[in-house]
């Protein structure tokens, strides 16, 4: 164990990375719960709030009875920033109960729900439910399959928005091509039209609508 905290953390996450399937994965949060909102300050980790601030152009409508969806909401990083900038109603969902007992702790969410995402199967009463679904830091190898974006489509409202970020860094490469790759295929289904890509230090964000079919 090293004196400098930055590097304890590092370690921390690189011991992550060993962990290949999503259950080893939610393990693995299981056990950082506690420390986790501690660690990532550590580490500056500015996903959730560059995801919420990258959100606000795009969202038109009333920011406080807008219904979000935060997917592997975690401890609840994601609403805290969304919170902070207007938006009221929440329901997370995360395979982690430790992470989630963090998000209830946090008094931010309406709703939580306990599902191993890509393996058990996506609250199907959630379909056609939000006006924003947001999921960071959660698309990358080991943890939330690609094919759990089309779950994403679904649960949102004709015309909302999801934003997705995911990594740019060599261990994800797979994964990022694969995601690009289903969510150009989505575009040519007619499920949503991308609004905006940002990177963000060779991260990438993602929005997205899901087309309205019915005008
Ligand atoms: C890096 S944390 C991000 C949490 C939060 N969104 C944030 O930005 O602070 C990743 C979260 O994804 C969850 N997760 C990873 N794979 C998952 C899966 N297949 N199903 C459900 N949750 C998953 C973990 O339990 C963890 O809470």
């Amino acid at each position: 164990m090293s004196a400098d905290p930055f590097e304890n953390v590092k370690a921390t996450i690189l011991s992550a990375h060993e962990s290949t399937t999503p259950g080893e994965k939610v393990n693995f949060y299981n056990s950082w719960a506690k420390d986790y909102d501690q660690h990532v300050a550590v580490l500056d980790y500015r996903a959730p709030t560059l995801a919420a601030d990258s959100v606000l152009p795009h969202f038109s409508g009333s920011r406080k009875s807008a219904a979000v969806l935060d997917v592997a909401c975690g401890t609840g990083l994601v609403a805290k920033q969304m919170k902070k900038r207007g938006f009221e109603l929440f329901v997370g969902v995360d395979g982690s109960d430790a992470m989630l007992n963090e998000a209830k702790e946090s008094g931010l969410y309406q709703d939580l729900k306990q599902c191993l995402l890509g393996e058990e199967p996506f609250p199907a009463l959630w379909a056609g439910s939000f006006d924003v679904v947001m999921i960071v830091g959660a698309l990358s190898v080991g943890q939330v399959p690609v094919a759990v974006v089309r779950d994403l489509c679904e649960a949102a409202k004709p015309g909302g928005l999801i934003c997705m970020t995911t990594r740019s860094n060599s261990d994800n490469l797979r994964y990022k091509t694969a995601l690009e790759r289903e969510l150009q295929q989505m575009e040519k289904e007619g499920l949503w039209s991308c609004v905006e890509i940002t990177e963000v230090d060779g991260s990438v964000q993602q929005q997205s609508r899901p087309v309205c079919v019915d005008g």
